[in-house]
């Protein structure tokens, strides 16, 4: 029987209990205040933002122009997704950059998205094959006249490992985005605040409007910016704190192979050791320059490629080509069972 606790036993649990607590409640370390950034951050990367005007006002501002409604769609848990969008490849002044695909009150979306995809098969020495397919972007329903621009689909990338990559030495400043064109983890999330949610920030003052979208212009609006600095800098810090990567070494066969030509396994930080398997250079493998992609999070990853066109590991090796094509070919030349063996290390990561 659960002995009955007398008014003595509750008061010492209370002072107990008191003293556990105090020092989360008054102290005034980094840490704590880190942590309070990292809640802030968290909250704002996470919670669903909406049109201004609304009641809510420490996340309205959404659009007029946007893509999704928070950070964590397209990155469930900071991860990798489906979630894609749509860029031109030469922006213009009536659709800017990339297209939305939502937007607020009576201002007309850019355009509705699909995708098809090309295929064809690739074959390896012993007959065995592999279907490898492409997306191609279809637009219908453009609220804004023809789109003068060819169009490429990116798939977001998981945010793991960011602030790690940050510290790596001796490589260019660029090294974010799937492009590598972006300095900071936080100069890339003011641009996906302003792109992707239509949020203005200290880095993107303006709405996402070009001058030819006259109601995205004419729609509400807050005179204060709708991610303000603090709030910008928490969620930054947040997916810097992002850690949940993988720590694998290389095997014999990736440096033979000639992968480590790019994938770089490992950096000696101050602290510890990172593998990310990527030089944080911008190659070109036939189609334009991508930024190493990290093999890190891999395991994890429901999609592989910039526009996410492989569904495995095997696929996205085979799309290799440009300065990979050698690479590429030493694997397709490997014997099954070390391409096997090959393919399981790196679904390992
Ligand atoms: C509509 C989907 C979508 C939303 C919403 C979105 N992202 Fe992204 N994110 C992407 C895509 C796509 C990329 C790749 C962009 C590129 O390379 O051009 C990306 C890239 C990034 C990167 C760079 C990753 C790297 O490997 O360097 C960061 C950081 C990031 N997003 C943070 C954020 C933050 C913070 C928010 C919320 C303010 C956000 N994203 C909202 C789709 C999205
Ligand atoms: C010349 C540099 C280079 C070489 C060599 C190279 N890669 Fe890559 N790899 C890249 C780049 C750049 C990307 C990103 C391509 C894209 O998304 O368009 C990439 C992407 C990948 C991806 C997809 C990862 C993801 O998250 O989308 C895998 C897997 C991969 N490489 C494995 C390999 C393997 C295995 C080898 C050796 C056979 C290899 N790579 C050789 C540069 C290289």
């Amino acid at each position: 029987m659960a002995k009955k606790l007398n008014s003595s036993r509750v008061l010492s649990l209370a002072l107990t209990l008191g003293i556990i607590l105090m020092p989360r409640v008054f102290a005034v370390s980094i840490k704590a205040l880190n942590e309070d950034k990292f809640i802030l951050g968290k909250s704002f990367f996470e919670k669903p933002w909406v049109a201004f005007p609304a009641s809510t006002t420490a996340r309205d501002g959404l659009g007029p122009l946007f893509n999704q409604n928070a950070c964590v769609n397209c990155h469930p848990q900071g991860g990798r997704s489906n979630k894609f969008v749509v860029k031109l490849d030469n922006p213009n002044t009536i659709y800017g950059a990339q297209i939305s695909t939502k937007s607020t009150g009576d201002v007309p979306v850019e355009a509705r998205v699909a995708i098809d995809y090309q295929t064809h098969i690739s074959h390896y020495e012993n007959g065995d094959t592999v279907m490898l397919k492409k997306p191609v972007v279809r637009l219908s329903n453009l609220g804004y006249g023809k789109v003068d621009s060819t169009l490429s689909v990116r798939i977001a990338p998981s945010l793991h490992g960011l602030g790690l990559l940050a510290s790596v030495p001796n490589k260019p400043i660029k090294r974010f985005n799937l492009s590598a064109s972006e300095p900071s983890v936080l100069t890339q999330a003011a641009n996906a605040a302003h792109n992707d949610m239509g949020l203005s920030n200290p880095l993107y003052p303006q709405e996402n409007c070009t001058n030819k979208q006259i109601k995205c212009n004419n729609a509400p609006k807050s005179n204060s910016l709708d991610l303000p600095q603090h709030r910008l800098e928490a969620i930054a810090y947040f997916v810097k704190n992002l850690d949940q990567v993988s720590a694998i070494k290389p095997i014999k066969l990736f440096a033979k192979v000639g992968c480590s030509h790019c994938h770089t396994p490992s950096y000696d930080l101050e602290k510890r050791t990172i593998y990310p398997y990527s030089d944080l250079l911008v190659h070109n493998l036939g189609e334009g320059g991508f930024r190493t992609a990290p093999l890190w999070s891999g395991k994890r990853a429901p999609n592989f490629w910039h526009d996410g066109r492989a569904d495995t590991i095997e696929e996205a090796i085979l799309w290799h080509g440009g300065e990979a094509q050698s690479a590429k070919k030493s694997f397709v030349n490997l014997s099954k069972k070390d391409r096997v063996k090959f393919i399981r290390f790196i679904e390992r990561m």
